[in-house]
């Protein structure tokens, strides 16, 4: 069982241009024994034996790992990550001199508020838990519904970015972005005719958004595509002074990969969303913050769920979006 030595390996705490290194034992010092009688072998023995026990498989720890993972936490947060703060001294951090500034600003600020280092530094030496099998499963799900094409409502949402098409059989025209509302217009078995209803700012023609004055996409248009949005009303955005215009745009899309009830798309929503973003902090409901806002906050984690593909890292943006503080629930649906 060699797991947690080789990701410690790779980690800064084994090697650094300090040459200071943080053995097992630094940071993981069973409760129970007192600090200055312990041998550092003796304690990597013992912390060994009492993390990991008896699992003899790589299979086995990845299964554990959460639990394991969450024990470390638990204590860490119960003692204000004494362990850390044995080498790193809060009141000798240079924080102006972090190489990413705003981030030592973060930082500071966290502490005086009263966060610990490991509200912040999670996954710093081994990898983070995988919490992604409710998700996936869950996607994998509505995938093979999505794939009988027998569809009985008069409106469905893409699970995944879709192309569409000049005409059935036809050329591309578009990219139809997660979740966007497609009303059908004609039900033709592997086609569906569907019309999109958004928005369009002035001078940008290669996007359709879901609201007005809000950056949740839709639709992407390829050049030859940019004058097929018919205009239904125009209006001046108050706050930014901007023109909008309300739009409708007709396509055709296959009709595989279609989710005909809007709620299974936030509940997948939802367990992706707590999933990958309830590790480090509890995840932060949508609600909290306006739909603009939901994208800046997005790249800000975004090195956070490395692990997400493009797609559920879109899907995510655009859950919180669509459920955000600005957007009524009959907005969309
Ligand atoms: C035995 C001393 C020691 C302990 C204990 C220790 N560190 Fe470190 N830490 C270091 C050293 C040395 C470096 C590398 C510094 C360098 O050369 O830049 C480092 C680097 C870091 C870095 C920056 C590098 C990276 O991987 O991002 C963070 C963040 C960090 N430590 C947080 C923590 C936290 C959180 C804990 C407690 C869970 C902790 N450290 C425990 C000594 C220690
Ligand atoms: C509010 C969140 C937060 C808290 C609390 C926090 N940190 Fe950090 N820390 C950060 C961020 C953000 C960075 C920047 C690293 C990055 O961008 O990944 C950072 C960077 C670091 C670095 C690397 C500095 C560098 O630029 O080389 C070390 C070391 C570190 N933290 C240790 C600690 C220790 C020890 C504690 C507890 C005393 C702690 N941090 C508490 C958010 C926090
Ligand atoms: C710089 C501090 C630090 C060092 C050094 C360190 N760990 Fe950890 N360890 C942690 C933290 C923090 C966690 C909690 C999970 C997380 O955030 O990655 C953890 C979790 C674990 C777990 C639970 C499973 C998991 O992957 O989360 C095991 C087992 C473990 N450590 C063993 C070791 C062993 C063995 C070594 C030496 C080869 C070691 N650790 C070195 C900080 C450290
Ligand atoms: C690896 C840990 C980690 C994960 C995973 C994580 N966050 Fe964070 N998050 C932080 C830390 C640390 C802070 C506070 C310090 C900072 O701003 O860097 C924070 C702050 C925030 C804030 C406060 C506002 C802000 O922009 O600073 C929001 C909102 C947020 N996270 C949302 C999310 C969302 C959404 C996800 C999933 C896509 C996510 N977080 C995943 C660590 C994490």
């Amino acid at each position: 069982m060699e797991t947690p030595f080789l990701e410690y390996e790779e980690s800064a705490h084994f090697k650094s241009i300090s040459g200071v290194r943080a053995e097992c034992s630094s940071c993981h010092l069973p409760e129970n024994l007192a600090p200055k009688l312990v041998a550092k072998v003796d304690a990597l023995r013992h912390v060994y034996g009492h993390l990991v026990g008896s699992l003899s498989t790589d299979e086995k720890y990845e299964e554990s790992r959460l639990r394991m993972a969450e024990r470390v936490w638990r204590t860490m947060e119960g003692n204000d990550s004494r362990e850390c703060r044995s080498c790193h001294r809060e009141e000798a951090f240079s924080f102006a001199q972090f190489d990413n500034h705003s981030a030592g600003l973060r930082m500071s600020k966290g502490l005086a508020e009263g966060k610990t280092c490991i509200d912040c530094h999670k996954g710093l030496v081994h990898k983070m838990p995988d919490r992604s099998s409710g998700y996936k499963k869950l996607l994998e799900q509505l995938l093979a519904e999505s794939m009988d094409p027998d569809i009985q409502a008069d409106k469905v949402y893409p699970l995944e970015t879709v192309y569409s098409y000049s005409n059935k059989h036809g050329e591309v025209e578009s990219r139809i972005l997660a979740a966007t509302k497609l009303t059908i217009l004609a039900n033709a078995g592997d086609w569906l005719k569907v019309r999109v209803d958004g928005w369009q700012q002035q001078d940008v023609d290669a996007m359709i958004y879901e609201l007005q004055g809000k950056r949740i996409f839709a639709v992407a248009l390829e050049k030859q595509a940019r004058q097929k949005p018919v205009v239904h009303s125009t209006m001046l955005d108050p706050d930014t002074e901007q023109t909008w215009h309300k739009v409708s745009y007709e396509t055709w899309v296959m009709s595989r990969g279609m989710v005909e009830e809007e709620a299974k798309l936030w509940n997948y929503g939802e367990k992706l969303h707590s999933a990958s973003c309830g590790q480090c902090h509890m995840a932060i409901p949508a609600k909290n913050y306006l739909a603009n806002q939901w994208i800046g906050v997005m790249k800000d984690m975004k090195r956070n769920v490395r692990h997400l593909s493009k797609e559920q890292y879109r899907f995510l943006r655009k859950y919180l979006q669509l459920n955000a503080k600005d957007v009524k629930g009959d907005d969309h649906s």
